[in-house]
């Protein structure tokens, strides 16, 4: 069972900052999680929130704020003051990081609060700049975004998220058509998508942060976890 740090190693790390992303970098795990948002300049940031102030020393939403306005914000301090002056970064940065790794990427698309115009474009644009187009799995809560992805670049892999699920995820899978289904913790043990991991769906769940839960998603043949806690979860499969 693949392990990806969720936003980064962001137990220990501050979120979506490049000192989470540069600490998962050198962990032997598959791969790491980001959001991302765009600015009022049309700049693709990563972020997990519409608005800067829960992980920031600033205030707004991030669709009202240049870069270079939310540049001026601490994005470590509310975390740890051991991470004063962190960030925020763009998509283009967290992307540079894992230039020498091996890392699988997944970009999750924030577009289900505030409609963001052509970003999946601006995303795919910036993939392609890289050559990650082997690496990255882009996702979203917002299922019409993965649709888009799917006929714009239907080589990359996708992915719709979802909080509840849908009774029959596998046929559904098929209207998108969707690569792989990342679904929360609760939905994962639950008949649809038991259902959709036998008839051969790729499925990750999001978010698994106790090592209780491990064994029962082995068991079931989930393909991977999100976890804030890579390194907890690393040694407890070691003994797998
Ligand atoms: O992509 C899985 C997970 O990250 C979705 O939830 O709120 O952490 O972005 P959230
Ligand atoms: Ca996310």
């Amino acid at each position: 069972m693949k392990i990806f740090a969720h936003r980064g190693y962001s137990a220990k790390y501050p979120e979506n900052t490049l000192a989470a992303f540069e600490a998962a970098a050198q962990l032997p795990i598959h791969g790491v999680e980001l959001d991302v948002h765009l600015t009022k300049d049309r700049k693709l940031v990563v972020i997990h929130d519409e608005s800067i102030k829960r992980t920031s020393n600033g205030k707004g939403y991030v669709k009202d704020l240049t870069l270079e306005q939310l540049r001026e914000y601490d994005f470590g301090s509310w975390f740890s003051e051991e991470f004063a002056g962190e960030k925020i970064p763009t998509l283009h940065e967290v992307l540079n990081v894992f230039k020498e790794t091996h890392h699988r990427i997944n970009i999750e698309l924030k577009t289900d609060v505030f409609i963001y115009p052509m970003l999946e474009e601006l995303v795919l644009k910036e993939v392609a700049s890289f050559q990650y187009e082997d690496r990255v799995i882009l996702s979203s809560f917002d299922h019409e975004a993965v649709g888009k992805i799917a006929r714009l670049a239907p080589d990359i892999e996708n992915a719709p998220i979802f909080s509840t699920m849908v009774l029959n995820v596998a046929d559904y899978q098929k209207t998108i058509p969707a690569k792989a289904l990342h679904v929360s913790l609760t939905s994962a043990v639950r008949s649809p998508v038991l259902n959709a991991i036998q008839r051969g769906s790729v499925v990750r769940v999001w978010t698994v942060n106790k090592v209780e839960k491990l064994d029962v998603l082995k068991e079931i043949g989930v393909d991977g976890i999100f976890t804030d806690e890579p390194e907890k979860m690393m040694e407890y499969m070691s003994s797998w």
